[in-house]
């Protein structure tokens, strides 16, 4: 692992659970994502995914990039062969898969390449309204290589991922939140606020039924309706054998607030 620092780290909030906070923090490159960088993003991730003092994660970047890709200098120094024996891009880039606490990506500026497909892989997208997106690898000479070819027909549809593919071009947080890339838009001066704000609740509730409705959504993406919902049925039975289920229902008929097992 890289002697450098190229995340920083903090928790926040009040409650018992704090929501941890990832900066990713190489400005001067608009923070392309290099190995070093997305090594410490995964090993941060998984650190935090078991800490149960922990109960969400927001990974952020600047204000005028979440990432613009990976490391172009480094991607140009790769052949076939090391690539594919390197597992390029894939090797450090898919312990975000392995976290099971809610992820929240607020994006600012650009999130291009390898910054648009960490965008995708968080489980809650928030786009300040300076917010970029884009697949320009076809620019390059290459294809998105973090899921982009995947993911992004799965959240905005074939017509609008080829269009995006193929061209290279941006498209601004407005365009974004229509096509259904990002949940929802705030400015950009309250984006690291509303962020939190939303780890906050999400750190309030119970952490077994965040946990399954984060499965269960994801069943809905990667599985066919059957089998998702399955999963979903499965759980929603399983969640009633936990205190949460016993406490947010006695709170709700007791009209106090519900406080949730940790
Ligand atoms: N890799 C390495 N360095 C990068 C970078 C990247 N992806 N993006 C930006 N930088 C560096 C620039 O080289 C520049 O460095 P210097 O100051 O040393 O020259 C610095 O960041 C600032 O960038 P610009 O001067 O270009 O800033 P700008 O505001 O004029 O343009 C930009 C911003 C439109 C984002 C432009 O930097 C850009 O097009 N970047 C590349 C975007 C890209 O192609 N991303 C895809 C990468 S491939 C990939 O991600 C594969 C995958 O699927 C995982």
């Amino acid at each position: 692992m890289s002697d450098e620092t190229f995340i920083l780290t903090a928790l926040h909030g009040d409650g018992d659970r704090k929501t941890a906070l990832i900066t990713l923090n190489r400005p001067k490159q608009l923070n392309a994502l290099n190995d070093g960088l997305m090594d410490q993003l995964g090993e941060a991730l998984l650190r935090f995914d078991a800490d149960p003092a922990v109960g969400c994660i927001v990974i952020t970047g600047s204000e005028k990039a979440f990432a613009a890709g990976a490391d172009i200098g480094v991607l140009a120094q790769h052949d076939f062969i090391s690539a594919y024996t390197s597992d390029l891009i894939t090797r450090n880039w898919e312990h975000i898969r392995r976290v099971r606490k809610p992820v929240i990506g607020a994006v600012a500026g650009f999130a291009l390449g390898g910054g648009c497909e960490l965008a995708m892989m968080c489980d809650v997208v928030l786009a300040a309204d300076t917010a970029k997106f884009g697949q320009p690898e076809i620019k390059l000479g290459i294809i998105p290589g973090a899921g982009g070819t995947q993911r992004l027909p799965r959240a905005i549809g074939k017509a609008k991922a080829m269009d995006l593919v193929l061209s290279g071009r941006m498209m601004g947080a407005e365009e974004a939140e229509r096509a259904g890339l990002v949940s929802r838009i705030v400015p950009a001066d309250k984006l690291l606020d509303e962020a939190l704000a939303l780890g906050e609740l999400v750190c309030a509730l119970g952490n077994a039924s965040v946990i399954a409705a984060k499965e269960c959504v994801n069943r809905a993406y990667e599985s066919t309706l059957s089998e998702g919902l399955m999963t979903e049925r499965r759980l929603f039975h399983a969640l009633f054998g936990t205190p949460d289920q016993k406490e947010g229902m006695d709170a709700f008929l007791a009209k106090r607030k519900p406080n949730f097992a940790r």
